[in-house]
């Protein structure tokens, strides 16, 4: 399988960049109840994806960033001021990356070329990515769903990436530690690899993935 790989696309948030580092803001907020804002924020953000794009509309990724965050404070009783939901919507282009992210890549763009493929709209992408020093990694090959207008998992998306490298699908290793957007990816025909990162059951989606790692380190000797 390796050897037929010509690229691999990442997926940004929760494989490279770990959303969950905003915990310690909530928490110098909220004394007590970052993680559990973190946690509510992350899942109805996905979920404000998911139901926007069966509702056929499209806002872009900061909006529905900012729309999550504001249901997941109210829906824990905290009564954020304006300047700290400020500060935790800025937070969200300063994530920081998993510990062993830039060593793999380093490892991984060795052999392949390597691009991002992701929900978050360009300058949140390019944010954090800079915030992060990554470039040297991706170049411009930070890709968004922002031109399809639409989110992970429509195949449109994975489209983007297909076309942009001008490979064919099966060619492309497509690396992500949401289950269902490898199920997703694998639909649309890339190779893909999940990194469990939270050791979650495989999704039941009928794609599985071709292959599971615990994180990027494991897909580095997987493709060594
Ligand atoms: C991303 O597209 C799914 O949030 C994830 O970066």
């Amino acid at each position: 399988m390796k050897h037929e790989l010509q690229a691999l696309v990442f997926d940004a948030y929760g494989t490279l960049f770990d959303v969950h580092s905003v915990t310690r803001l909530a928490d110098s907020l909220f004394a007590g109840r970052g993680a559990a804002l973190s946690q509510a924020w992350r899942t109805k953000q996905l979920e404000y994806t998911w139901l926007r794009s069966l509702m056929g509309r499209y806002d872009d990724f900061s909006a529905v960033t900012a729309g999550a965050l504001d249901w997941a404070l109210e829906s824990l009783g905290l009564a954020a001021r304006p300047q700290d939901r400020a500060s935790l919507l800025r937070a969200y282009r300063t994530l920081g990356t998993f510990p062993e992210v830039r060593g793999a890549l380093a490892r991984l763009g060795e052999r392949h070329p390597l691009a991002i493929l992701s929900n978050g709209h360009p300058d949140m992408l390019d944010a954090v990515v800079d915030h992060n020093e990554l470039r040297v990694f991706f170049g411009e090959r930070v890709l968004s769903v922002h031109e399809a207008g639409v989110y992970k998992p429509d195949p449109r998306v994975y489209a983007i990436a297909a076309a942009q490298l001008g490979l064919p699908a099966q060619s492309i290793g497509f690396v992500s530690s949401n289950g269902w957007d490898a199920a997703g990816a694998k639909s649309f025909g890339f190779t893909a690899f999940w990194v469990n990162r939270g050791k979650a059951p495989v999704e039941r989606l009928g794609s599985p993935p071709d292959a599971v790692v615990d994180d990027l380190a494991g897909l580095a000797q997987l493709l060594a």
